[in-house]
């Protein structure tokens, strides 16, 4: 079977069971502070297991792109060197919430993998949970039970809870869970070692290739268990692995999802897979870091410098390095491998080829960037390896640091040249750098003090801008030292940020009137979630919920002008332009597109003249609320990429065939009450993304008023010129024609200077020698003078005292052969004489000048001049 019809053959199985099967969720994750990447199918499930939100479907299955990067699942050092974990891969899944349990989740996996991938019943081994005396968790006889009508008893082992016990974070839903193994050791091999003993022992031959989690409970902050309240079905299959098997081959690399790209790899670099073990690592570490680069930006995560788009630009890093220091590629090449990337995904994850141009743009910047960055890192470590005999710890780790070296490049290099690594001191570095960033941004969440059990939250912020609700649970959240508490409401008119826009503030009034101030709304997951500084008196009874109307209208007037500005810059610009990213405040609007080229002034007042147009026309909002997904996107809908989209959407449209988005967020209802549109800035952000920041309503409105008072009072300021922009003109023109006149005056003046000081010259045992005070207003003119005098003055020895500005300074002045002769050098001069100017100074031996603080101090410089002839 090609890989395709794996996949295939997986999602038909479980629509015959009655299964949904649904899109995979964009690889980073908004809206979940305990997570930055997609790390499991789940996760996109997340609120239905915590109860936070209702499924429309109690059955789905679908396979979903993880990157596992970071956080509690990283495998990212293992990548390439070995040949079975990835950075990006599929996971197939297929889901219960609250409905079928342990019987059906184990006899269709069985069912799936003997009887549809005719996978050898003789090669698969499955663990159950054993139990866990201190966690009160006891073996899982229920999943043991089913299993052995199925396999061969001596073929179900026992797992701990490292194994058995799966958990999404720190904190979350988890559960005990059943793996499937699969042995691909050849039959002598099988026949002297039996299988059981290598299941979860790190064999490259004998791996996970399915975990079948049976979620039962959430694992609060206090590290204890409380129960879900359903039992769920959580299954994840490994897709490149579950190929592997099938196709049977002995490494992840060999199978019809990798060969095409590392084929193309091995035919750009003259290399062959194969040939050697360095290389193929590398060719194994490009072929998987583009996918999970390629999709990390198709997704929305731009490389950058800090948090996820770090940990994006590392992965891409890695990668570069790689291919630089083990395939010779010393010009960019990764990105050549985003279109075939996009091709191979076509039908499954089409962000990617909707995209392509755009992510392989993005690729190449970084990659130019980043060779350079290379180069320089490469020159530093030859200079520190000619004078040091170790590598230290710190400096391998400023490589890292900066010049994104991970420890075996420096290691390598190292070698080549006999030094040695302190990898301890590189260890301590990072770890302190980890340190320090946790220590930065750490958020210590409490857990939830539940009031009020098994209600639903409403969000009515829509319609009404007042509820009366109820608090329904609390909890202390601790950020950088500061404290707050978070507040689920059971009605709540406040808009939690989303989409780009600021959550509503407010206030929540008790029924004997005591306020407490929401100071911000956001999501997470399911819920909303209401920050204030302290808790109310009591949390009991009633309240009056408020948002602050004035804000949320501002807000809204730039929220509806983004969608016009979005509308206008692709009918300007055309339609390879989408939305990179969007903050929308009560001040302004930001808006990131992804665009090849400067936006330039014209094409930004067309932009400026439509969306003033369409404001102008007072365009009525048209909400439609419960729209299924297929039939938005059918009517032409723009949605966006990197956002996870349910099966109902909500559209907000402004004259359909003008804009027409899927939107969560709130809108005015007329585009006339945004008043006035206009474009503030133009930049780039980063490689074909650019920005534009714009205000609306009230802001615009304050800082036209600005504007005209700013202009008044410069035509005042030249007497109400007719022409202004003319006028203006003038006086710089006549400025520039009088400091020209001034400069001849003043050299005029030097040279009138001169004719004078000839005479005052004094020979000294052959030294014509004069050192003087002066009356000249800069450096120019003493410098015109000092030339003009030494080109005129044989065997010359100058000193010009002066005072510019009442700073005192000095010139010394020396003939050229006079300076060789008697090896003076007028730099070290001027520096003595300055001492006396409270001053420093330098130059060159034939001519230097220094400034200084005390100006009664020159005549005694001038003074000493003197010594230094005699
Ligand atoms: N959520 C489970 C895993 O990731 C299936 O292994």
């Amino acid at each position: 079977m090609t890989s395709k019809e794996i996949r295939e053959a997986y999602l038909s199985f479980f629509k015959s069971k009655s299964h949904q099967i649904v899109p995979s969720a964009p690889v980073v994750v908004k809206n979940d502070p305990t997570l930055m990447f997609t790390n499991a199918g789940m996760n996109q499930f997340k609120e239905f297991f915590l109860g936070e939100a209702q499924p429309k479907f109690a059955r789905v299955a679908d396979t979903q792109r993880c990157l596992r990067v970071s956080g509690k699942h990283n495998d990212l050092e293992e990548v390439g060197i070995d040949t079975y974990h990835h950075t990006l891969f599929e996971m197939l899944g297929n889901w219960s919430f609250g409905d079928y349990f342990k019987k059906e989740a184990i006899s269709w996996a069985w069912e799936l993998l003997t009887e549809v991938y005719k996978l050898d019943k003789d090669r698969l081994y499955v663990t159950i949970f054993e139990g866990d005396d201190k966690e009160g968790l006891t073996r899982d006889m229920e999943a043991f039970d089913f299993w052995k009508a199925l396999i061969a008893e001596d073929r179900i082992l026992l797992g701990n809870k490292k194994d058995n016990f799966w958990e999404m974070g720190e904190t979350g839903p988890c559960g005990p869970c059943s793996e499937i193994h699969f042995d691909m050791r050849s039959d002598a091999e099988r026949a002297a070692e039996p299988g059981q003993d290598l299941v979860n022992a790190d064999h490259p031959q004998v791996i996970e290739i399915w975990n079948l989690v049976f979620m039962q409970y959430n694992r609060l902050k206090n590290g204890s268990l409380e129960p879900l309240p359903a039992r769920h079905i959580d299954t994840g299959m490994g897709f490149e692995r579950l190929v592997r098997a099938i196709q049977g081959k002995t490494s992840n690399y060999d199978t019809d999802v990798f060969q095409p790209i590392i084929q193309y790899i091995a035919g750009r670099s003259g290399i062959a897979y194969g040939a050697d073990e360095k290389t193929d690592i590398a060719m194994r570490v490009l072929s998987d870091h583009i996918r999970a680069v390629s999709f990390a930006i198709a997704d929305g995560q731009l490389p950058s410098n800090n948090k996820a788009g770090y940990v994006i630009r590392r992965i891409l890093r890695r990668a570069v390095r790689y291919a630089y220091t083990f395939l010779d590629f010393k010009s960019p090449f990764l990105n050549e491998l985003v279109p075939l990337l996009a091709k191979q995904f076509e039908g499954v994850f089409d962000e990617l080829i909707q995209q392509q141009g755009f992510v392989q743009k993005v690729v190449l910047e970084e990659e130019v960037s980043f060779l350079r960055t290379l180069t320089t890192g490469i020159q530093r470590f030859e200079n520190y390896a000619a004078d040091h005999r170790a590598v230290d710890g710190d400096f391998a780790f400023e490589l890292f640091d900066t010049f994104g070296f991970p420890i075996d490049l420096t290691d390598l290099l190292s070698r080549e040249k006999g030094l040695t690594v302190d990898m301890d001191g590189f260890q301590h570095a990072l770890q302190q750098q980890k340190e320090r960033s946790r220590a930065a941004t750490a958020v210590d969440t409490g857990d939830w003090v539940v009031l009020q059990d098994d209600e639903e939250s409403v969000f009515v912020g829509y319609d009404q801008l007042e509820a009366t609700t109820q608090v329904l649970k609390y909890r202390k959240v601790t950020a950088k030292g500061k404290e707050q508490y978070q507040l689920v409401l059971s009605v709540t008119p406040f808009y939690a940020e989303g989409g780009g826009q600021i959550g509503d503030s407010g206030v929540l009034i008790s029924d004997n009137n005591e306020k407490t101030y929401i100071l911000d709304t956001k999501k997470e997951n399911g819920l909303i979630v209401h920050f204030v500084q302290a808790l109310p008196i009591s949390l009991e009874g009633n309240f009056k919920a408020i948002v602050d109307s004035a804000k949320r209208q501002d807000t809204e007037n730039n929220h509806s002008a983004t969608h016009l500005l979005h509308a206008a810059l692709k009918s300007v610009l055309g339609d390879h332009v989408n939305q990179k990213g969007s903050l929308v405040t009560q001040d302004i609007l930001r808006f990131d597109v992804s665009h090849f080229a400067k936006i330039t002034a014209e094409e930004i007042k067309q932009v400026e003249d439509i969306v003033n147009q369409k404001i102008r026309e007072n365009i009525a909002l048209k909400e439609e609320r419960m729209v299924p997904f297929q039939d938005a996107l059918d009517a032409g809908v723009t949605a966006l990429f990197g956002e996870k989209y349910g099966d109902y959407v909500r559209v907000i449209s402004f004259d359909e065939t003008f804009s027409k988005e899927l939107c969560g967020g709130t809108h005015v209802l007329a585009t006339g009450q945004i008043g006035f549109f206009k474009i503030t800035s133009e930049s780039a952000v980063a490689a074909g993304v650019r920005r534009i920041e714009a205000i609306t309503g009230t802001q615009a409105y304050a800082v036209i008023r600005e504007q005209f008072e700013l202009v008044a009072k410069m035509r005042d300021l030249l007497n109400n010129p007719k022409d202004f922009v003319s006028a203006v003109s003038k006086l710089i023109d006549d400025n520039g024609d009088l400091k020209k006149e001034i400069e001849n005056n003043i050299r005029e003046r030097s040279l009138a200077m001169k004719k004078d000081l000839e005479s005052k010259f004094e020979v000294i045992d052959g030294v014509n020698f004069l050192a003087v005070q002066v009356d000249l207003p800069n450096a120019d003119a003493v410098k015109t003078l000092a030339y003009a005098l030494k080109g005129q003055v044989e065997n010359l020895f100058l000193v010009i005292g002066a005072n510019f500005d009442g700073k005192p300074s000095l010139t010394v002045a020396i003939s050229d052969e006079l300076a060789k002769a008697r090896g003076w050098n007028a730099g070290t001069i001027v520096k003595d004489l300055a001492k006396d100017i409270q001053g420093g100074g330098g130059g060159q031996p034939f001519f230097a000048t220094a400034g200084g603080k005390l100006s009664a101090g020159l005549s005694s410089a001038i003074a000493r001049a003197r010594d230094f002839v005699k």
